[in-house]
């Protein structure tokens, strides 16, 4: 019998492999007798703080399947996702269930940041899906007239979950930020979308007025760089001058993307 810990840590990591491979444009994990080695999700070097078990991954070969060259994802989103691996580098990784690492179109001319997954997406491994995820997105879809999954690409700040939703520390951003601007290069948008303060101070590296700040443009790497609120902020602050605001902040980010 394989205790319930051990079980529990062996279906997690199942979880982020599956995830991995989704990631890496895997649509099927057919175990026949055709097996094939497919890639073997990175683990940082002497960085391991998990239990003493085997990571699975590294037992693991499934097939590669056909490419869905509709949303194949960009090779350097899918090389960002390989290198984050089955991530170390916080004590994030002590509490998290899932990796969040980002989702929708790779090729997208529209990214939204957020701050980190809460308890819906560490369980699902998605970002935005909770509460403030369906708020996102009937921002995107009624607001903008958008496809969530077809026309943006939806990521935090901070890729595994601060537990009891807490703001990622300082250490936490720093030992994330390299994969988001990363992943940002990687998919080149015409607009980012920076969703509240913490976002917005971290793509800008200044403490950010979010109140003050949310409608004006910046520039982050060469990408436009739009400031508005979280989405969360506004399910609290649910006045008609905030649904405004964040529906002229979004009006603007249309302008460019039609332009
Ligand atoms: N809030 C965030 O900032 N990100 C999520 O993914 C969910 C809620």
């Amino acid at each position: 019998m394989v205790p319930e810990t051990e079980r529990s840590l062996l279906l997690r990591q199942l979880k982020n492999y599956l995830l991995f491979l989704k990631e890496s444009g895997h649509t099927h994990a057919p175990l026949n007798s055709e097996l094939s080695e497919l890639p073997v999700m990175p683990v940082p070097s002497g960085t391991f703080r998990g239990s003493s078990s085997q990571p699975l991954e590294t037992q693991m070969t499934l097939i590669p399947t056909e490419s869905n060259d509709d949303h194949e994802p960009s090779g350097d989103l899918t090389d960002v996702r390989e290198e984050l691996g089955d991530c170390q580098r916080c004590k994030l990784c002590e509490t998290r269930k899932t990796i969040v690492f980002g989702s929708g179109n790779p090729d997208a001319d529209l990214v939204f940041v957020g701050e980190g997954p809460g308890a819906d997406e560490d369980a699902q491994g998605l970002p935005f899906v909770g509460r403030a995820g369906r708020k996102l997105t009937e921002i995107i879809e009624k607001g903008m007239l958008l496809n969530r999954e077809k026309d943006t690409y939806i990521c935090n700040i901070v890729k595994c979950r601060p537990p009891g939703n807490r703001d990622p520390e300082k250490d936490e951003v720093d030992a994330c930020k390299p994969f988001l601007i990363k992943q940002l290069k990687a998919i080149r948008p015409k607009v980012i979308v920076a969703l509240g303060k913490p976002a917005a101070s971290t793509l800008l590296g200044r403490t950010v007025p979010i109140t003050k700040e949310r409608g004006t443009w910046h520039e982050f790497e060469g990408m436009k760089l739009m400031l508005t609120y979280h989405p969360a902020y506004l399910l609290r602050a649910y006045t008609k001058e905030n649904r405004q605001a964040v529906y002229d902040d979004m009006q603007k980010v249309m302008e460019i993307l039609k332009a």
